[in-house]
């Protein structure tokens, strides 16, 4: 049997056999893990000739904006910064092939998996920070920003359409959840030009926390304080790798694809309580 049915079926049993169930589960409550509090993360300095510099996010923004048009989401997030470093500082920034990142428009080539804006500013994170530990928790910061965050927050000055997108929340680091919610919320189609607009405004958006995320970092100031996501932890405490079931490995927020069942949510402690280690 499969070891969902065997949940399900024990629930059913429990229930059936007339227990208190609110009083069990409450009994049997698994201790949350741990909330992670604050830290800060020192600067290290790259030893490669990619430095990043400090840069104006506001202008940042503008160029993303412009730059979703060349090459779409992850291009726009990504070039706006190099492009930026280009102008103000030449070499080797000017001659980076920036061109390659136009795969990860739409989710990767169009399939729908991670946001685009996400995909850039993780390349150029990763470009400019070596240490994977620090690009992990940047990323974490503005990955926990974007899956919270009502978008799109950019207004430009010179709007590519006369059209202000109305927000909504992502609730997710995936394209299509991201666009498409998007989609309920204002009505529009997936393939509309306001929805291209959304997502040049959403371009912007994330070029501009990027760049204030890396502005931070090499000033020695950042401190990783939103990447505590307590529905994940929450799920981790008995699925993370620390738990008994030890099944499942992932930050993005659970509940977006997941919705616990009902058998889960009153039997899932006392069961999780008697099982054995997996
Ligand atoms: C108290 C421990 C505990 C917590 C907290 C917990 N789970 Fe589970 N979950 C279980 C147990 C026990 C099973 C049954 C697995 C088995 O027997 O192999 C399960 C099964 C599942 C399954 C597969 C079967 C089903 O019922 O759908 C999914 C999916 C799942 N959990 C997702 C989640 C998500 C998402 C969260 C957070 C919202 C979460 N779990 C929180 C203990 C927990
Ligand atoms: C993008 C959608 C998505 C997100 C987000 C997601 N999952 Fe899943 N999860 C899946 C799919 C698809 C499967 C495999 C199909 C299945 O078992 O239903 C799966 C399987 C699982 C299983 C195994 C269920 C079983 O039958 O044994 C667990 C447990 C689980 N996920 C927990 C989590 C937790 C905890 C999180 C948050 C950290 C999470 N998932 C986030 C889509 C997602």
């Amino acid at each position: 049997m499969r070891r969902r049915n065997a949940i399900k079926l024990a629930a059913g049993a429990f229930i059936g056999g007339g227990a208190c169930v609110t009083a069990m589960t409450t009994a049997f409550k698994t201790e949350a893990q741990a909330a992670t509090p604050p830290k800060k993360i020192d600067f290290k300095e790259s030893k490669t000739v990619w430095q990043y510099h400090k840069l104006n996010p506001k202008k940042v923004a503008k160029i993303a904006y412009e730059g979703y048009d060349v090459g779409s989401c992850m291009f726009g997030v990504f070039e706006s910064i190099m492009a930026e470093l280009g102008e103000q500082y030449g070499e080797p920034y000017a001659s980076f092939p920036s061109q390659m990142m136009k795969y990860g428009h739409s989710g990767v080539g169009g399939s729908g998996t991670i946001c685009g804006t996400l995909n850039g500013a993780g390349a150029i994170i990763g470009l400019f920070v070596e240490d994977k530990k620090i690009q992990d928790a940047l990323m974490g910061e503005l990955f926990y920003w974007y899956e919270n965050t009502e978008f799109p927050i950019y207004k430009p000055a010179k709007p590519v359409m006369d059209f202000t997108p109305p927000t909504s929340v992502a609730h997710s680091i995936l394209c299509h959840a991201s666009t498409t919610l998007w989609g309920k919320a204002s009505g529009f189609r997936i393939k509309s030009k306001e929805r291209k607009e959304r997502c040049r405004c959403l371009t912007a958006d994330v070029a501009k926390k990027t760049a204030v995320l890396l502005n931070k970092y090499i000033n020695n100031e950042f401190v990783a304080n939103e990447h505590d996501n307590e529905t994940v932890r929450g799920c981790m405490t008995c699925h993370g790798e620390e738990g008994k079931l030890g099944n499942t490995a992932g930050k993005m927020t659970c509940t977006s694809c997941h919705t616990p069942s009902a058998a889960h949510k009153v039997f899932g402690d006392a069961h999780y309580k008697f099982m054995d280690k997996k």
